[in-house]
């Protein structure tokens, strides 16, 4: 059995967990054997399940490290999804290349860039390393044009800083403020 990466990549509120949820959901209706991974950081709405925001929610296996993962996944499982892969140790790309390798669809979804606009570099690292990209945009809070960054609000300068509506907003590269200049 041959497997494959598929990447859902974007800024904040792109709709990344919508369309992993979408396939995951799809997956199940063709009864195929699914697991969804999702690291602890992350607990935003819900421990247990993978939540977009307009709350659409799966089960999800909340693990601490990737060296988890694959442990907890079954020779018959035929689908692996894994949230916010922006969060995992940096041993989740080979992770992910060990199941796209024995046979698995690997869906992930995560952050493309931080919000200074730099690459995650789990993310960049997947996404070439992936069969399938997908790059979605959002819209921009401020001119209601596409979005493909995430503005921090708040003057925080931790790289991990959990948070969404009050702490992020979607931006065009126009209204793009990384610095805060004008806000
Ligand atoms: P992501 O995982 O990429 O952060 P989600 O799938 O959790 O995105 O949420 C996407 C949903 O967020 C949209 O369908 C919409 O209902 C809502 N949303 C809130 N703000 C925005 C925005 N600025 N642009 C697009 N969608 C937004
Ligand atoms: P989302 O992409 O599913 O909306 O969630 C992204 C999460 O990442 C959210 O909890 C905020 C967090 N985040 C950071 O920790 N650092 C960053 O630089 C950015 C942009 C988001």
């Amino acid at each position: 059995d041959v497997g494959w990466i598929e990447v859902i990549t974007g800024c904040m509120y792109s709709g990344k967990t919508e369309e992993l949820i979408k396939r995951l959901r799809r997956a199940i209706i063709a009864k195929q054997s699914v697991k969804v991974f999702k690291p602890m950081i992350d607990n935003r709405y819900s421990e247990d399940k993978i939540s977009s925001h307009n709350r659409n929610m799966l089960e999800a296996i909340v693990v601490r490290h990737s060296d988890e993962i694959l442990p907890l996944v079954e020779e018959n499982d035929d689908v692996i999804g894994i949230e916010e892969v922006q969060f995992f140790d940096e041993k989740i790309i080979d992770v992910c290349k060990y199941l796209a390798d024995n046979g698995k669809r690997v869906i992930v979804a995560g952050l493309d860039q931080d919000y200074l606009g730099q690459p995650f570099e789990n993310t960049m690292r997947l996404m070439a390393e992936a069969e399938y990209v997908t790059k979605l945009l959002a819209i921009c809070v401020k001119c209601g044009n596409l979005a493909n960054r995430t503005q921090r609000t708040v003057k925080k300068k931790d790289r991990i800083v959990v948070g969404s509506v009050g702490m992020y907003e979607a931006r065009c590269r126009k209204c793009f403020d990384p610095e805060l200049k004008n806000e």
